[in-house]
């Protein structure tokens, strides 16, 4: 783990690695970094425990730091990672923290030191903060950054970064971290940007996807499906989606991919004869299981790529060294750096090359948010992204 934010040493001007870095607040800084937050005036949904999402007044946020800026968000959206704290798989979030990290909203006040933005403006943000100046964030690994690397709505042990499903967000490092929507695209289209589109492209770059392959998508929520779209705009010749929920399946098939059933269908079979009897170029797992890797183990051909963003919380890996060196596999999983894939994601929308918007099934106000979870959760009423609006 990288140091959090508040923990790096003032002043220092350098990492742990010993290269040069942006350190905030700046040693002539006279600002106040640890002001208080103001009254409980802010609408926002907060997870309390497993299941306990709630729709509550909390203090609004203020600028801290002199990068930071306030930012009113127009619209939110749950995502998969968050159902990891809401069915209790992840643990030591602070009760009571801001849930959230997709958000699209107006710039309502800037930190001395943002250059980028200025209030008025409509920004999307990637989902962690990064500086943009670091040596992880030259490396376009900006989910990795030195200065930032914080997920919006993750605080334990009161340190982290309150998250975006409210009617106000503080976003630090916002030059960094935010992106000027296009004008010309929807901003319920922008807002996966900050996501999951991103962290489709980012698997399926992983995978080595490229023309002519056979690659296989293992789930198929919202950044399955966002896979599948980066996988087919990035010339794979047979795109396999597998799911166990019909409606998902159904969803898979209107973007453009083969829907294979977990259950019912011949999965490894199926998947076998479809890479010419070898299996697949590049499994690309969207799910964040055990049994999920053990499949995409299973289905990937021997010298194939397995590209993992799902979140896992077990322990160990599904397939031993043994085995991973009898496939010669190449297994590469991990946070995607939204901020250095955004621009890529916005792209593709506003050139039409893909159009994400029959994965937005829900649109609800935020109030509603505990149903929004609930919903999600039990993936009902063909439930894929939901998008809550303040
Ligand atoms: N690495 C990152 O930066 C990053 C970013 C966003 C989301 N994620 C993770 O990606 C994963 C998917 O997110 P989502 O929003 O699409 O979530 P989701 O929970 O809506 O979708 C997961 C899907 O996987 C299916 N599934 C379960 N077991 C399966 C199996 N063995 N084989 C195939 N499918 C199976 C489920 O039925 C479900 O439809 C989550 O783990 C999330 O935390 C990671
Ligand atoms: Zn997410
Ligand atoms: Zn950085």
């Amino acid at each position: 783990m990288f140091l959090p934010w508040s923990q790096v040493p003032n002043g220092s001007g350098v990492c742990r690695a010993g290269a040069p870095m942006l350190v905030w607040p700046p040693a002539d800084w006279e600002g106040d970094c640890l002001s208080p937050a103001k009254e409980p005036s802010l609408h926002a949904l907060t997870l309390h425990a497993p299941g306990d999402v709630r729709h509550e007044s909390v203090p609004d946020p203020v600028l801290r730091l002199p990068s930071d800026t306030i930012v009113r968000v127009l619209k939110t959206a749950v995502c998969g990672s968050d159902l990891h704290g809401y069915h209790g798989r992840e643990i030591g979030l602070d009760p009571g923290t801001i849930v959230g990290h997709e958000f699209v909203g107006e710039v309502l006040e800037v930190g001395e030191q943002v250059r980028s933005v200025r209030p008025g403006d409509v920004v999307v943000g990637a989902f962690s903060t990064s500086c943009g100046n670091c040596v992880a964030c030259n490396r376009g690994l900006t989910a990795r950054c030195l200065a930032g690397g914080e997920v919006f709505g993750w605080v334990s042990s009161g340190t982290g970064l309150q998250g975006a499903q409210a009617e106000r967000v503080r976003v630090p490092l916002a030059d960094g971290t935010l992106v000027k929507c296009p004008p010309e695209l929807d901003l319920e289209l922008a807002l996966l940007a900050g996501d999951v589109l991103s962290t489709g492209l980012f698997c399926a770059e992983a995978g080595g996807v490229g023309p002519g392959q056979t690659v296989v998508v293992l789930g198929a929520g919202p950044v399955g499906l966002a896979a599948v779209m980066a996988a087919r705009a990035m010339g794979a010749e047979v795109v396999m989606n597998i799911d166990r929920i019909p409606g998902r399946l159904q969803q898979a098939e209107r973007f453009g991919a083969r829907p294979v059933h977990l259950d019912d269908d011949d999965v490894v079979a199926i998947v076998r004869e479809a890479g010419g009897g070898l299996g697949a170029d590049a499994v690309l797992e969207v799910v964040g299981s055990k049994a999920a890797t053990r499949l995409a183990y299973e289905i990937v051909r021997p010298g194939g790529t397995i590209s993992a963003v799902g979140v896992h919380t077990e322990s160990n890996l599904a397939f031993t060294a043994g085995e991973a060196y009898d496939k010669n596999l190449t297994y590469r999983a991990g946070r995607c750096s939204a901020r250095a894939m955004m621009q890529r994601a916005l792209g593709l929308m506003t050139s039409g090359v893909i159009d994400p918007s029959p994965m937005i099934t829900h649109r609800m106000p935020l109030s509603a948010g505990p149903n929004a979870y609930a919903l999600f959760a039990a993936r009902a009423e063909g439930c894929q992204k939901i998008v809550l609006e303040p």
